[in-house]
């Protein structure tokens, strides 16, 4: 696990916006998966920038949507989908089919996300772009998740649940969601950790340095031979 820290939220997101944008060039084809949230709200727009200077290419990518809550109105904008088109897809070339996200609304969820993981499976992704949670989830891999999970239902901790109020205009907040498992993201060739804020200092300290095990989702990262920790000076502060 490589960590890298930055002055700035404009240093950071800078950062890894150019080093996405070189990926892309060198491979075209990438497949990736994002999220939501406000973690990565700079990056997405300095991606979308690039798209439009041209320096830039999601055309012949593909972009699995990470996680996305159940229970909210399609049109919600604190759905995870919702939020990453505002935030980046609505801004850049990507082919609407080239974009999967699991829909939430399926009442029979399994086979969709069968699928998914056997679609993951024939070909790891090449990057998984995460974000955290103050309890360490990656996507709604919380607490306890098994290394090998796979693409399913999950029922959200009280800390997730809280958390996701802030995505939303109203208080009707989701207690479940459709992620990604934990399988899938550790098969990436690549995974970058996004976190800012001093909010995220405690988690970030307890990922990189404490128990490596499933109470903290994101320390099995340091089991990946190809992770990357990106952070601002305040995320960074309890290393
Ligand atoms: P945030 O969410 O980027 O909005 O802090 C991260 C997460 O809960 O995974």
């Amino acid at each position: 696990m490589q960590v890298k820290q930055f002055p700035s939220i404009d240093s950071w997101g800078a950062a890894i916006a150019e080093l996405w944008c070189a990926r892309l060039t060198a491979h075209p084809t990438l497949r990736m998966c994002l999220p939501a949230g406000h973690t990565p709200t700079p990056v997405y727009a300095a991606m979308r920038r690039a798209v439009g200077d041209g320096e830039a290419s999601f055309r012949q990518a593909t972009i699995y949507l990470l996680d996305e809550y159940g229970g909210l109105h399609p049109d919600d904008p604190g759905r995870c989908g919702n939020m990453l088109r505002s935030q980046l897809l609505d801004g850049i070339d990507l082919p609407p089919r080239q974009y999967v996200h699991l829909n939430a609304d399926e009442t029979n969820l399994d086979p969709l996300c069968r699928a998914s993981d056997q679609q993951l499976e024939r070909g790891p992704l090449d990057l998984a772009i995460l974000g955290i949670g103050t309890n360490g989830h990656l996507g709604m891999n919380e607490p306890g998740t098994h290394p090998g999970s796979l693409t399913r239902r999950v029922e959200l901790h009280a800390s997730t649940i809280a958390a996701s109020a802030r995505y939303l205009d109203h208080t009707d907040v989701p207690t479940w969601g459709v992620t990604l498992g934990m399988k899938a993201l550790l098969a990436a060739h690549e995974v970058w950790l996004l976190a800012t804020g001093p909010h995220k200092a405690d988690i970030i300290a307890r990922t990189v340095h404490g128990e490596l095990g499933n109470a903290v989702p994101a320390s099995l990262l340091r089991g990946h031979p190809n992770c990357v920790v990106w952070l601002d000076h305040e995320a960074a502060a309890g290393l």
